[in-house]
């Protein structure tokens, strides 16, 4: 199951459909028993429990006149009459996927997710030759990753995530040379990133959180500046956070939090100007937070949490008018907070507890009127209160000093 590792920046749970999106092919019925009505059969027949009741109604053979373009989550090309797409996600279906379906061999997308699929994925499906969008997340399938998915020449899209997926990350991987997201997070994946995985040029968007993954970010990742999105966090990568990761001027995500990295944050980071989440918090990092970081315009979340970073907040946070969450806690940060904190009216959680500041609090944080939480205990700050801080903060409700 999808586990909730990063609390800050929640995304918006996503509504369970509990409709199907039904397309239904220009109607050319067929009474033949086709492959692809065969394929389709053996995989109801494997299907245990959920709403297979619906589906032994609407995916019949017997009924007169009827087209398996006319089933329910199925997609047809109007001109061969022959599945495009299966969807049959939000369905609460239990069961295993028979080698059937490799027969599907129109198939260009095929979404399973949020079911209770579980067992290996059948060779047979990679027989498929297709396949441009696969979607398995939150099921409960096992095994390894398969090889053969290296094999897909026209993927594009591959979501594993949320599964019992072991062992390695196939090195075949490195074949998809159009795959533009790929997401195997949350399975119990194990060993290295593969260094080839750099080698994927198109490749925009890739989770790998919440694996068991060891070893260095491969500076292969850093090659191509397509990347926007670089989710590797929640596994235990050591040592740098490499300064080549400037080369990745289009990245808006990057995820690294709870890992076991070391070293400084490069001062490169502070290339990337269409950064909006730089989240490398709970790992072992050092050194101080380079003023580098106040060119990234439009942060809007910056967590660096539980290292051992030290040294003086840089006046240049101030320049991040687009921030609204500020992680800092646990640290060895010292010094006085700049007042120049006061620019970030957007800022709607801030988080420096356990650190080593002192001086005042800079009246100006008492006029962010976004605050909806602020922490700054554990350090050796003194100040009063403004009387008036209810008005001046309404939408404050936890605040720690
Ligand atoms: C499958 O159907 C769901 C609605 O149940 C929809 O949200 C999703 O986008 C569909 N998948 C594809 C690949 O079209
Ligand atoms: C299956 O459901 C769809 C949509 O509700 C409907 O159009 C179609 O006729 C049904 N087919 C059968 C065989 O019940
Ligand atoms: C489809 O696949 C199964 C298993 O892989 C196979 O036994 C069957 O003969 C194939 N062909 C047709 C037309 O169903
Ligand atoms: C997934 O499979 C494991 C082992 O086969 C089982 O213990 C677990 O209950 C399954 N989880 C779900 C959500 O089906
Ligand atoms: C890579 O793709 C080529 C051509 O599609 C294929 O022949 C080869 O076996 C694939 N290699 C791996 C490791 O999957
Ligand atoms: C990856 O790219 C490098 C050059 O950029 C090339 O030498 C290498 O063979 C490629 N590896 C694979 C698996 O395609
Ligand atoms: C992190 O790295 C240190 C030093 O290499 C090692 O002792 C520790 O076991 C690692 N922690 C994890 C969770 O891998
Ligand atoms: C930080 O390093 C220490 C010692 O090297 C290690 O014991 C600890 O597990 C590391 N912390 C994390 C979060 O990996
Ligand atoms: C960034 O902040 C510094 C120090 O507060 C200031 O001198 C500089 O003008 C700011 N730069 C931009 C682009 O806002």
């Amino acid at each position: 199951m999808k586990k909730h590792y990063f609390y800050l920046f929640p995304l918006a749970v996503p509504v369970l459909l509990h409709y199907l999106m039904m397309t239904s092919c220009t109607a050319m019925k067929r009474l033949s028993l086709g492959t692809d009505q065969s394929a389709l059969l053996a995989l109801k027949a494997h299907i245990t429990s959920g709403q297979q009741e619906f589906l032994s109604e609407n995916w019949s053979s017997t009924a007169a006149a009827s087209s398996v373009c006319d089933w329910i989550g199925v997609q047809c090309s109007s001109r061969h009459q022959r599945v495009t797409a299966l969807n049959i996600s939000n369905m609460g279906l239990t069961g295993t996927i028979p080698p059937d379906l490799g027969n599907l061999s129109f198939l260009v997308s095929l979404d399973l997710r949020n079911n209770y699929f579980h067992g290996n994925l059948p060779e047979e499906l990679s027989h498929l030759r297709r396949p441009r969008f696969v979607r398995l997340t939150t099921n409960n399938f096992t095994g390894e990753i398969p090889m053969w998915f290296g094999h897909f020449p026209e993927l594009q899209f591959l979501f594993l995530d949320g599964n019992g997926f072991s062992g390695f990350i196939p090195s075949s991987i490195s074949n998809l040379s159009r795959v533009e997201k790929l997401d195997l997070s949350y399975n119990f994946l194990e060993g290295n990133i593969p260094e080839k995985i750099g080698n994927l040029s198109v490749l925009r968007e890739l989770y790998l959180s919440g694996d068991d993954l060891v070893g260095q970010i491969p500076l292969s990742l850093c090659k191509f500046s397509q990347r926007q999105v670089l989710d590797l966090s929640n596994n235990r990568l050591s040592g740098q956070i490499p300064k080549e990761i400037g080369n990745l001027e289009k990245l808006k995500e990057l995820y690294l939090i709870t890992n076991n990295l070391t070293g400084v944050i490069p001062r490169e980071i502070g290339k990337l100007h269409g950064l909006k989440l730089l989240v490398l918090g709970r790992n072992n990092l050092t050194g101080t937070i380079p003023r580098e970081i106040g060119n990234l315009q439009n942060l809007q979340g910056l967590n660096l949490e539980w290292n051992q970073i030290m040294g003086m907040i840089p006046k240049e946070i101030g320049n991040l008018t687009m921030l609204t969450e500020l992680y800092f806690a646990n640290n060895s940060l010292t010094g006085t907070i700049p007042p120049e904190m006061g620019n970030l009216y957007q800022l709607e959680n801030l988080q420096l507890p356990y650190n080593g500041l002192n001086g005042s609090n800079p009246p100006g944080l008492f006029n962010l009127s976004a605050l909806r939480n602020i922490e700054l205990a554990f350090n050796h700050l003194s100040g009063n209160l403004p009387p008036d801080l209810g008005h001046r903060l309404p939408k404050l409700w936890a605040m720690g000093l």
